[in-house]
């Protein structure tokens, strides 16, 4: 285990936005699942950036092989993040959404009217929607998958009974952005396979969290956002290389058809891809416990930050349990901490998720009330009505003083 670990302080130095004051009031961070704040190996990489090496790609001159290099490297950073096979199969876009509807509509090329997409009623709508559009303009058949109110889980049994020989695709989400669930996404995986069906997994809550193996896992496709890793605004979709190289890619004539130019259309933002490996220095300095490669580095780094995020989430949930009128919407038992990501949503017979989204804010606590686009979710929980959840996102540069005060300050408002 890296020193670091320990030294909490030591990682709050490299976030120069942590120690920003507004009116003399220490900034609290509990937006994350939102976007997390950024190291400053990140700014000082997209400075070296626009300083040194601004250009588009295909030139014979410095600014233009220095930003050819940026863009490879930041490929290669992400296929070791992922464990991908190979840099071809990382595909950089704008966010997940984007890229979502982008490749859905590839893949769609490969349905035919009346087959069987199955989405989850726990996903974000980027993972849902895209899917819907896809049915409607194909005349595919779309099969939910619910979600136990009781456990916060999605249901392994009734997965069972939505496959069938007509199910093309299950989307579904790696960790829940509202609720913290994580699903078991190797073993939905192997089902859906063994129908003979593709598999589309939305990491971006997971991807903070947690190091994900797309071998591992077995799916087709896999996209996360570094924005919510401590990088830059950015999206990531890797895809299996035989298949991306089968599907037919919406792109201008004049573009690649190689991997993986011929599904990043147009320009991409060099400069955050370069912020990028300043996320990767930041990790492999992080988790650094003398590993040689990076993916082991990136191991010990998410193994650190799960057990002292971990520890914050229970401190929380413990906190925010004992006061009379919450209710956690969410795993909230010791011994299942292991199967959510330490984001904790709750609601309040007292006030409602805004008013105490206002009342945190104004102690200058940052957090989300709403449904954070987990349109489903909020209606299967039956808050769609209530105005959803209050969201408490952790991150491991928060402390416990932190979880601390949030706690204090709204058990002194809901008493
Ligand atoms: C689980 C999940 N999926 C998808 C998205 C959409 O990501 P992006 O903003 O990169 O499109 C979000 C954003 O909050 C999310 O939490």
């Amino acid at each position: 285990m890296h020193p670091s670990a320990h030294h909490i302080d030591e990682i709050r130095a490299r976030f120069p936005s942590l120690s920003v004051e507004d009116d003399g009031r220490q900034r609290i961070y509990l937006d994350n699942p939102a976007g997390t704040q950024v190291p400053v190996h990140v700014i000082e990489r997209m400075t070296d950036y626009f300083g040194h090496a601004n250009a588009n790609l295909g030139g014979y001159f410095p600014t233009s092989e220095r930003s050819e290099e940026v863009v490879d490297e930041a490929h290669a950073a992400m296929a070791d993040f992922l464990n991908a096979a190979s840099a071809e199969e990382i595909v950089f876009g704008q966010n997940m959404t984007t890229l979502t509807f982008h490749v859905s509509r590839s893949i769609g090329r490969l349905f035919s009217p009346g087959d069987e997409i199955i989405v989850t009623r726990m996903d974000h709508d980027a993972n849902i929607a895209p899917w819907l559009m896809l049915a409607e303009d194909l005349d595919l058949t779309i099969r939910w998958l619910d979600i136990d109110t009781e456990t916060f889980e999605l249901d392994l049994e009734k997965f069972e009974a939505l496959l069938s020989s007509k199910t093309r695709l299950l989307a579904v989400g790696y960790a829940s952005n509202l609720i913290g669930t994580i699903n078991d996404v190797k073993r939905l995986t192997a089902l859906a396979k063994s129908a003979g069906a593709l598999v589309y997994v939305d990491a971006v809550q997971y991807a903070p969290h947690g190091l994900i193996d797309v071998q591992d896992i077995g799916c087709d496709f896999l996209v996360c956002s570094p924005y919510k890793f401590y990088g830059p605004h950015l999206g990531v979709l890797w895809g299996r290389a035989e298949l991306l190289n089968a599907l037919t890619a919406y792109k201008v004539r004049a573009a690649s058809d190689v991997l993986p130019e011929k599904f990043e259309t147009g320009t991409l933002s060099h400069e955050s891809l370069a912020g990028l490996l300043g996320t990767m220095d930041y990790l492999a300095w992080y988790g650094n416990d003398g590993s040689t490669s990076r993916r082991q580095a990136l191991q010990a780094a998410y193994d650190v930050m799960r057990d002292y995020e971990n520890d914050l989430a229970w401190r929380l949930i413990e906190g925010l349990g004992a006061i009379p009128s919450v209710k956690i919407q969410g795993i909230a038992d010791h011994n299942r901490l292991m199967r959510r990501v330490p984001t904790v949503s709750i609601t309040s017979e007292a006030r409602t998720p805004r008013e105490m989204a206002e009342h945190l804010a104004a102690h200058n606590i940052f957090v989300w009330d709403g449904h954070s686009y987990a349109l489903e979710l909020v209606r299967a929980l039956g808050l769609a009505d209530k105005g959803g959840v209050l969201r408490i996102g952790i991150a491991h540069y928060n402390t416990v003083a932190e979880i601390d005060r949030t706690v204090k300050v709204l058990d002194d408002f809901l008493r």
